[in-house]
C-alpha cells in the first residue's frame, strides 16, 4: 500500500483562525490551535473549574481532565506522565532547573551554552557564573551559521558538568544531530540539555531514543495553549533541589519543578492536541491500529513530508537572489520550516513591514535569540525577516510569499 499524503483541507479545517484571509507564516512564534484544543478549554472553564481531586462531581473531572492533559504532553515526546513538568513557559522552566540544580555544582564546574540559542536556554544558565560555576560558549561557525560538534569538542574537559543545546535554533532551522552530541556529551561525563521548542512543531519527538537528560518544549508552538514541558530523567529529576513548597514528597516532581502550581485549564485543553493528532492519523491511516508513538511517529511523517516541499520552494527562492542572505545556507543539514533572511542593504524591518502591508503575517526581529543574531552580525539591520511553516501552510500560501518577495526586492541589478 503507498504512503498517504496530508491531506491539508482536513487539516485546515480544524483550524478556526485560517479562515482569514492572512497567510500565518509566523509560526515559530507560536502555532494556530485546532478546535480540539478549544473545546476541551471551553468545556474545563465553563463545567470544572473548580479546585481539582475532591470526591464531588465537578472536582474529579477537573483532575481527569487535567491528568489526560499532562499524559498528552508527555506522550508527544514519547515520555511518561511522572517524567515531566508542566510549567508556565520554558523560559520558566529553564530558571526553574537552573536553580534546582546550582546546588549540584561546584565552583571550578563548567557548563556549556551556545551562541545560537534562544536566551531561555542561555541566560538562566550563563547566571551561574555568580556563583562561581565556569561558563563556556560553543559558538556557531561562521561560515556554515551551524553549531558543529568539532566546535564543541575543545569545550568539554573532566569539568564539564553540562551542555546546553537546541534540537533547532528558531533562527536557522537547521536540526542537530542530538542524539550524536548527547552521546558525546555522555562520554565526557556530562549531561545534556536540550531546548527543543522550534524542533517539536515539525517532526517527531523521542527523548528516549535521543537519550536527552533534559528536554524543553512549548506546546504553544506544538498546536496548544501557552505554557512549558520540561522532561527529565526521572533519576536525574530525584537529585534536583525542590522549588517549592518544603512539604511537597521527594518523588512529586511535578510540584516541587513548579512552583506556583500549574495552569489547570491549559493543561486539561492541551489533551487536544493529541485529539486533534488522532483524527489526522485516523483520517490518513484508516483502521490502522497503532500504538500512540507510531501513530504520532506517522502523523508528523507526514506533516514533514509536506512541510518539506514548501521549505525547498522558499529556500530556492531566497538562494537564486544574491542580495539575500539566508541563514544556515552554508550548513549540510536538514532545516525546519524556518526560514530567516536578511536583504542587502534593506532594513529587515522595513522588508517585513512590506510583506505585512501584502497580508504576510510574519516580522522582523531577534526573536529574543539576541546572540545569535549579535553573532551573525545582524543587529543594526534590524535582525532577520522570518517566514516560518508548519503543516497547515498552503501551496497557495508560499506563492503569495514569492510573488509577494519578488515586489518586495525588485529586479536584481545586472
Ligand atoms: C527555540 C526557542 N526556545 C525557547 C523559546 C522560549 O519559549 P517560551 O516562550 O515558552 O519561554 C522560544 C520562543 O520563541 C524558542 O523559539
Amino acid at each position: 500500500m503507498s504512503e498517504p499524503t496530508l491531506d491539508l483541507a482536513f487539516c485546515r479545517r480544524h483550524f478556526p483562525a485560517l479562515a482569514d484571509d492572512w497567510a500565518l507564516l509566523e509560526n515559530a512564534g507560536g502555532t494556530l490551535v485546532p478546535s480540539q484544543v478549544i473545546e476541551r478549554l471551553d468545556h474545563y472553564v465553563r463545567h470544572c473549574q473548580v479546585q481539582p481531586g475532591a470526591a464531588y462531581p465537578a472536582s474529579q473531572e477537573a483532575a481527569q481532565r487535567i491528568d489526560e492533559g499532562r499524559r498528552t504532553l508527555a506522550a508527544l515526546i514519547n515520555a511518561d506522565r511522572d517524567e515531566i513538568v508542566v510549567g508556565p513557559s520554558t523560559t520558566g522552566n529553564v530558571y526553574v532547573l537552573a536553580h534546582a540544580l546550582q546546588p549540584l555544582l561546584a565552583a571550578g564546574d563548567e557548563i556549556v551554552v551556545t551562541n545560537q540559542d534562544h536566551e531561555a536556554n542561555n541566560g538562566a544558565w550563563r547566571r551561574l557564573a555568580s556563583t562561581g560555576v565556569v561558563v563556556r560558549e560553543w559558538r556557531m561557525n561562521p561560515e556554515t551559521d551551524d553549531l558543529e560538534i568539532a566546535d564543541l569538542e575543545p569545550l568539554l574537559s573532566e569539568r564539564t558538568k553540562l551542555v546546553c543545546f537546541t534540537h533547532c535554533s528558531n533562527i536557522v532551522g537547521l536540526i542537530h544531530d542530538v542524539k550524536a552530541i548527547v552521546h558525546r556529551i555522555h562520554q565526557a561525563g556530562a549531561l545534556a540539555c536540550v531546548d527543543g521548542v522550534a524542533f517539536a512543531p515539525h517532526r517527531r519527538v523521542d527523548v528516549k531514543a535521543l537519550d536527552v537528560d533534559f528536554y524543553l518544549y512549548s506546546p504553544y508552538k506544538v498546536f496548544g495553549p501557552h505554557m512549558g514541558v520540561l522532561y527529565g530523567k526521572p533519576e536525574l529529576l530525584g537529585l534536583l533541589a525542590n522549588q517549592s513548597h518544603y512539604f511537597l514528597a521527594d518523588d512529586d516532581f511535578a510540584r516541587r519543578l513548579c512552583p506556583g502550581g500549574l495552569n489547570y485549564e491549559l493543561t486539561a485543553a492541551a489533551a487536544g492536541i493529541g485529539a486533534y493528532l488522532d483524527d489526522v492519523h485516523a483520517h490518513h491511516f484508516a483502521g490502522a491500529n497503532a500504538e500512540t508513538a507510531e501513530r504520532l511517529s506517522q502523523v508528523f511523517d507526514l506533516f514533514a513530508a509536506h512541510e518539506r516541499a514548501l521549505t525547498r520552494r522558499i529556500e530556492d527562492f531566497l538562494a537564486a537572489d544574491a542580495r539575500v542572505r539566508l541563514i544556515g545556507a552554508g550548513g549540510r543539514r536538514e532545516r525546519v520550516g524556518v526560514l530567516s533572511f536578511a536583504v542587502e542593504g534593506r532594513d529587515s524591518r522595513a522588508v517585513a513591514e512590506a510583506l505585512q502591508a501584502r497580508k504576510l503575517g510574519l516580522a522582523a526581529d531577534d526573536f529574543y535569540a539576541a546572540r545569535c543574531i549579535d553573532a551573525l552580525g545582524l543587529r543594526a539591520q534590524g535582525g532577520v525577516v522570518r517566514a516560518s511553516l508548519v503543516h497547515y501552510n498552503a501551496p497557495a500560501e508560499v506563492d503569495r510569499l514569492l510573488d509577494a518577495l519578488e515586489q518586495v526586492l525588485g529586479p536584481a541589478a545586472g
